[in-house]
């Protein structure tokens, strides 16, 4: 008896084989799954350029043997058979769709599955889902107790169009990119170059927007005939009082705050001063001496000592705090640049800044705020929860700065206007969006973080 048995099973184990091996998993319950290596559903989608309301679907599936598509547009309805070509497919009513494409053989089904989400208030198919902010308030109405900066160059401030107009709208201060540094304004030695940072002052003075100025002295914005300078130190701090004198003088009372010394702390073990041609032949105290010429200069002017990493390295924000406790009286306020991700620092890193520098009657300037949504490089587009964690960590910067006492408040500076024109991009070599206005200047949800930070 058992022999028959024996028989009996070895007679269809073949089959039995057979359907396990070609017809894949069996899903608890589910539909027979069948094996990637055999047919993969895929299909890419976008929105079509001339309509923000259709969406074009391509089917990318790859497989091996016959197989049939078929198209589930999440409006509800049977089936549609994929044609060859671009399915184009209207989505006129707000709400969140499944668009799904089930791939079919002998042997069971593969399906791909996105998401569409439709806000027409926000102009139709949302970009990866991630719908345009149609809050209509107004930054720096918003927020009435300091001044909400963005940067801007010359050609912006010149070039009219949207840039230019988003700055007078929203934004109630503004600092210069990068043309109001050394190494742009005193070019050679002797020769001043204030060309550009006059547009940038005139912009602000003509539209009533505070003026920032970034930054005297820099090690990394230091003109070459600078770091070779051929002279004695004497002759050379000379020549830095006179450079520190010229241009604060030049803009004394359109100019109402400059960064005096950018980035003089080193990242390295005990965060030393950072060794540079002004340490190197000014001495330690080269930041006091210029921070006595720019109050020389301008007594009204608000000097600021600015830096990064204050809220995530608890140690380069102690050597800072060391830095403006020996300054005493000749330094008016902290430059915290900000430059920061989605996932940190924390909140409370942040705080301790922001502490510090309250404790010691200081004004506080969140100066470089920007906030990486990739930080690790493992998107390439910016995703709904990405977008919605950076509106969350707007939220909470917004939130601490505007919780300092009235007195320590001067300003909150957004480092940048629209994703793709973020230093970052350039500077990591990766893409980004760690601003709070889409390339196409639409708001992102961190515009309505940074709004919900000021309630
Ligand atoms: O616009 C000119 C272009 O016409 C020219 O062809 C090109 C090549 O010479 O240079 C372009 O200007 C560059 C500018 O960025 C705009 O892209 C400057 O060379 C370049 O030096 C400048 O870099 C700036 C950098 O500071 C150095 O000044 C960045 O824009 C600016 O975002 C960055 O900002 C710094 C803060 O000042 C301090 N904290 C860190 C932050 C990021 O590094």
């Amino acid at each position: 008896m058992k022999y028959k048995n024996l028989f009996n099973i070895l007679k269809v184990l073949p089959l039995f084989l057979l359907i396990i091996s070609c017809e894949g998993e069996e899903g608890s319950n589910g539909p027979i799954i069948i094996p990637v290596e055999k047919v993969q559903a895929a299909f890419n989608m976008s929105i079509s350029s001339s309509d923000s309301n259709v969406l074009l679907l391509d089917n990318k599936t790859v497989g091996t043997g016959e197989f049939k598509s078929e198209w589930d547009f999440g409006q509800g309805g049977a089936l549609v058979l994929d044609q060859p070509g671009i399915e184009e497919i209207r989505f006129d009513t707000d709400g969140t769709f499944s668009v799904r494409l089930i791939v079919t053989n002998d042997a069971g089904l593969t399906v791909d599955s996105k998401t569409v989400v439709v806000d027409n208030s926000s102009g139709g198919i949302c970009p990866n889902g991630i719908c345009a902010s149609t809050n209509s308030a107004i930054l720096k109405d918003a927020a009435t107790t300091f001044f909400v900066g963005n940067i801007t160059r010359a050609s912006r401030v010149n070039g009219g169009g949207q840039h230019t107009e988003i700055l007078k709208t929203h934004f109630s201060s503004i600092t210069s990119e990068y043309e109001m540094k050394m190494d742009v304004m005193y070019p050679s030695e002797g020769n001043y170059d204030f060309t550009a940072a006059d547009a940038i002052v005139n912009f602000g003075v003509d539209n009533g927007i505070n003026v920032h100025g970034h930054a005297l002295i820099w090690h990394n914005a230091t003109p070459d005939w600078v770091k070779n300078f051929s002279g004695t130190n004497a002759e050379f701090e000379t020549m830095v009082k006179d450079y520190i004198t010229t241009t604060v003088t030049r803009y004394k009372g359109k100019i109402a705050s400059w960064d005096v010394v950018n980035e003089a702390i080193d990242d390295g073990s005990g965060n030393p001063l950072r060794s540079s041609v002004f340490k190197d032949k000014m001495g330690d105290d080269y930041i006091k001496k210029c921070f006595q010429w720019a109050r020389d200069a301008d007594p009204d002017v608000l000097l600021f000592y600015n830096d990064y990493n204050m809220a995530s390295s608890p140690g380069k924000r102690t050597a800072m705090f060391n830095i403006v406790d020996d300054l005493g009286d000749l330094v008016d306020g902290v430059g915290a640049q900000m430059h920061i991700s989605y996932n940190g620092p924390s909140a409370s890193n942040i705080q301790a800044v922001a502490d510090g520098t309250v404790s010691r009657g200081l004004k506080l300037h969140f100066a470089e705020l920007d906030i990486r949504a990739n930080p690790n490089n493992d998107q390439t587009s910016l995703t709904a929860a990405r977008a919605d964690a950076q509106k969350v960590k707007f939220k909470e910067v917004v939130k601490i700065y505007n919780s300092i006492p009235l007195d320590n408040k001067y300003a909150l500076t957004v480092w940048g206007l629209k994703d793709n024109e973020s230093w970052l991009i350039d500077f990591w070599g990766h893409i980004d969006w760690p601003l709070m206005f889409n390339d196409d200047y639409s708001k992102k949800p961190a515009y309505d973080g940074f709004l919900e930070g000021l309630e």
